[in-house]
């Protein structure tokens, strides 16, 4: 079995320090930094942008994960190709021709993800799974970091991973939200291959023994 990957949300960060948290995340046992971009309208609200996203890029020696929490997000594909990002994750709910932008992510040379708000049924992704590198669950409202596990989220981990063996597709399943040591093992049980962990990495003493202790208890 491969193993479970772990994705620091910079959101969490202490952003006068940023480039010392980046280092922490290098020097880690951190897979892939986990970047959360707000416009403000799809979400309620505004996280930071191209000019930060740079500067994490210049330090970041791991998998940079886009996270989009945008409206029309095909306007900024190149962008944040340029940026470096390797996988850019888009929302089901802000894509009128989800086919099309998925196309667009890939010939930009990039992994594509698309994420689910927590009201959105799997089986909206029936049509395009083959054509998707990663799902990212979402298990709070995006917006914010620090929110409560929706705990429903287990069953469409079940029925998601489901789907991926039926259609023999080759998808992995990330989760986004309120991800903790008590939640971590059922999540990967369940088929989750990537876990976003924020507050519970940044508000930790020890922020590199925090994502060790998860990374081993998703792989238990
Ligand atoms: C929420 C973001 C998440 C957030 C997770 O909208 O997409 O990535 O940073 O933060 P925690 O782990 O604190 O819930
Ligand atoms: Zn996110």
């Amino acid at each position: 079995m491969s193993s479970k990957l772990i994705a620091p949300s910079v959101l969490a960060a202490d952003f006068g320090n940023l480039q010392r948290d980046v280092e922490m995340i290098n020097n880690s046992e951190a897979d892939w930094f986990h970047i959360d971009i707000m416009d403000g309208v799809f979400v309620p609200n505004i996280s930071f942008g191209m000019p930060v996203l740079k500067a994490i890029s210049k330090h970041a020696n791991k998998t940079i994960d886009t996270h989009l929490m945008i409206v029309d997000p095909d306007r900024y594909i190149q962008t944040f190709a340029d940026l470096g990002t390797n996988i850019l994750t888009v929302h089901y709910e802000a894509c009128t021709h989800l086919h099309r932008t998925l196309q667009a992510i890939k010939a930009a040379g990039m992994k594509a993800g698309v994420a689910l708000n927590p009201h959105t049924n799997i089986n909206v992704l029936e049509d395009t799974l083959q054509d998707i590198d990663l799902v990212c669950i979402m298990s709070v409202n995006p917006g914010f970091g620090g929110q409560s596990f929706i705990e429903n989220t287990y069953s469409k981990v079940s029925a998601l991973k489901e789907m991926i063996i039926r259609k023999k597709a080759n998808t992995l399943i990330e989760i986004d939200g309120g991800v903790t040591d008590q939640n971590a093992k059922q999540l990967t049980d369940a088929g989750a291959d990537v876990l976003v962990a924020g507050s519970f990495v940044f508000k930790s003493e020890n922020q590199t023994e925090t994502i060790k202790k998860l990374k081993a208890i998703a792989n238990s």
